[in-house]
């Protein structure tokens, strides 16, 4: 064989397996977990999800040292890297959809879906000057009145509803303490119920909802307790929440004949990564887990705070790999990659 008749066998050959790899990709498609092949994902909720919609001027996403780990400097995200929008578009075999306030700069990844999630919002209206659930549901009603995407098109979407406890801060700003919880509650879930309800009218085939994570075990609560104990009270309170929405997303289902709502299992989760360490498990495993990575240097001050001279008012740990939490609320890129690899999160996902 002369070289010419070597490289064009060569080329043959490369071809052969550059098609019958395509090959087994779709192949590989068709027994996807999934019912159906997912390409879009509508986010609905708060900074656990949000990847931009906060203004700059007010989110202390938008400031160093968040966004370190990715995309490598501030950028909107309430993390030093990743989020839980991510690693669920991750799951999807998405690209990670485009906040909502980008939609005409980057328009071309709109097949993608869209993030209509702004940090620090709720169900109700909260202490942030953010649009609520209920307004962001109306962003993607006039998206869909505008013709940007189609009923028919929403068939192969996914809805990711992230409720991290927003209204119950407000709630206990507003009142002073957790007196009249049990109730409100109650009005948390049913309006979270009526939006979940909404977004499956619109037409969207599978609709994710956070449970709540153990809020008593966020570094906000366990700052008293050295970062060392979680407040119970606030752990019970939140059952009470995930106990209701599992109901009433059964309900759903019921009323739908379909099994299109499921619960993202973000409590069992945070607590399999909390109890690594006793488990002795390898990977990854964060010394404590309560212990956050930056912090205010007193109770003024958070994570990203400067004063009037520009100087930093917060500590930083020296590596977040090594922290679950990075800030008193959020967990870290690793963090988020330990809970999405808890059993509790893939069994909920597999649901898709
Ligand atoms: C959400 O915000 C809108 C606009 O500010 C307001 O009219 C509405 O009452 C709010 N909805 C809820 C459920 O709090
Ligand atoms: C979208 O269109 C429907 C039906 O015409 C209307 O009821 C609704 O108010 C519109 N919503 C938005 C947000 O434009
Ligand atoms: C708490 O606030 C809500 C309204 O935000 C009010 O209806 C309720 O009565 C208050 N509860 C207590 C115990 O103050
Ligand atoms: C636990 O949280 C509740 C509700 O936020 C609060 O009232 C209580 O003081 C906290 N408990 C402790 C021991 O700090
Ligand atoms: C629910 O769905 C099943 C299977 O698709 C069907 O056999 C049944 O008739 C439906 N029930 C109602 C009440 O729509």
């Amino acid at each position: 064989m002369d070289t010419q008749n070597l490289l064009f066998s060569l080329f043959c050959f490369f071809l052969l397996s550059l098609f019958s790899g395509q090959q087994q990709i779709v192949e590989g498609s068709r027994v996807s977990p999934f019912a159906f092949r997912p390409q879009k994902l509508f986010v609905f909720g708060d900074s656990y999800a949000d990847t931009g919609n906060n203004r700059k001027a007010l989110a202390s996403s938008w400031k160093f040292p968040y966004g370190i780990t990715f995309p490598g400097k501030p950028a909107g995200r309430f993390s030093d890297g990743r989020v839980l929008t991510d690693y669920v578009a991750g799951y999807l075999g998405i690209k990670t959809p485009i906040p909502y306030r980008w939609r005409k700069e980057l328009a071309g990844r709109l097949k993608y879906g869209v993030n209509f999630a702004y940090g620090g919002t709720g169900v109700f209206d909260t202490l942030v000057q953010e649009p609520n659930m209920t307004t962001q549901i109306d962003f993607f009603q006039q998206l869909l009145n505008d013709s940007v995407y189609t009923k028919r098109g929403l068939k192969t979407s996914v809805a990711l509803v992230s409720v991290a406890g927003n209204d119950y801060s407000a709630y206990i700003a507003r009142n002073g303490s957790a007196a009249g919880f049990p109730a409100f509650i109650g009005s948390v879930v049913s309006q979270l119920t009526v939006n979940l309800k909404r977004i499956h009218g619109l037409g969207v085939r599978k609709i994710a909802v956070s449970a709540l994570q153990p809020l008593g075990c966020l570094p906000q609560s366990t700052a008293q307790f050295s970062f060392e104990q979680c407040n119970a009270t606030e752990n019970t309170l939140v059952n009470l929440h995930n106990q209701l929405l599992v109901q009433a997303v059964n309900n759903l289902n019921k009323q739908t004949n379909s099994t299109s709502f499921i619960v993202l299992d973000l409590y069992d989760a945070f607590w399999t990564v909390f109890n690594q360490k006793e488990a002795h498990q390898v990977s990854p495993t964060f010394e404590n887990p309560f212990q956050p990575c930056c912090v205010g240097v007193t109770a003024g001050f958070s994570c990203g705070s400067v004063d009037e001279h520009g100087v930093k008012k917060y500590t930083l740990c020296s590596n977040p790999k090594s922290t679950f939490f990075w800030d008193t609320v959020h967990p870290t890129q690793e963090g988020w990659q330990a809970v999405y690899s808890t059993p509790a999160f893939q069994n909920s996902l597999k649901q898709l």
